[in-house]
């Protein structure tokens, strides 16, 4: 028996990196699962491995409709929502704010707030009654920078902040009925992306090997992690039989990163 067996869960961002290694680990676990992307043809791959037990839905986060979308395929398809893992994200590549204009700015934030923040409270708020219904939980990936400078730019930083914070928020606001958590990563090495408004929309981090390598060393456990190595802390999040009393955690899955700060 798996942890998540007979289990409907939305795990959005899926196409990718730490989502996917989610989604995966999820089906491995029993569950079904819609899975929200953007990115259509990575999205049609991880349909194509994972068959019966995956619904696909291609769309922006950041905007209603496809969080509308994909609550309603996970109950059409399914019959019920236990758990939604709001994964989407992209970074700023550091950008320091001394050396944007103001255009620049107001366009980026609009942007890094959208994906990374706006995306988040559209699909809580349209997985609430659902959730209601199952006792279930919603698990928001946050990061290291969650909790400290220098994990990005002041952008990406703040974004981050911002989810810490709707964690604890929504813990409080929707107890007793549905626990929110998340899960913070550390470095790793996935194809996490920049943004249109700073022209850096093709820039993955796995590619940056300076990057990934700089990662490893500042890492008191030595090595960026990959995406699979968190994705068992979803799992436990998700998991009512196992994490019946935890809400508004944050678990931190980053190789001791922040243990030494
Ligand atoms: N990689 C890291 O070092 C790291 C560290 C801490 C936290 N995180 C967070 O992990 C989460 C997942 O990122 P990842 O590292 O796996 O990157 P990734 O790029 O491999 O995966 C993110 C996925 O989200 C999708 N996506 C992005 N914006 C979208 C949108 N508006 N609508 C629909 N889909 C969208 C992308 O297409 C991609 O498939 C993000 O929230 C990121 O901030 C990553």
């Amino acid at each position: 028996m798996g942890w998540l067996e007979g289990q409907a869960a939305i795990v959005t961002g899926a196409a990718s990196g730490i989502g996917r290694a989610v989604a995966e680990r999820f089906v491995a676990e029993g569950a079904r699962v819609v899975v929200v992307d953007r990115a259509e043809a990575a999205l049609a791959t991880l349909r194509a491995s994972l068959g019966a037990m995956c619904e696909t839905v291609v769309g922006d986060a950041s905007l209603p409709d496809t969080n509308a979308r994909a609550v309603a395929a996970a109950i059409d398809r399914f019959g019920r929502l236990d758990t939604v893992v709001s994964n989407v994200g992209v970074f700023d590549w550091h950008k320091r704010l001394d050396r944007l204009s103001a255009d620049d700015c107001v366009a980026a934030h609009d942007e890094v707030f959208a994906v990374n923040v706006r995306s988040h409270l559209l699909m809580a708020r349209e997985a609430r009654p659902y959730l209601k219904e199952t006792h279930g939980s919603i698990v928001m990936t946050c990061s290291t920078a969650s909790f400290r400078g220098g994990g990005g730019g002041a952008l990406y930083t703040a974004s981050k902040f911002a989810v810490r914070g709707l964690v604890y928020q929504l813990a409080h606001e929707w107890a007793p009925d549905i626990r929110v958590n998340a899960v913070a990563p550390g470095g790793t090495v996935t194809g996490l992306s920049g943004i249109d408004s700073l022209g850096s929309a093709d820039r993955r981090l796995a590619d940056d090997e300076r990057l990934v390598a700089a990662v490893g060393t500042a890492t008191p456990l030595g090595f960026a992690a990959e995406p699979e190595d968190h994705a068992g802390a979803y799992v436990l999040l998700a998991s009512t039989g196992n994490s019946r009393g935890m809400t508004g955690t944050i678990i931190v899955s980053d190789g001791g990163l922040l243990a030494r700060i």
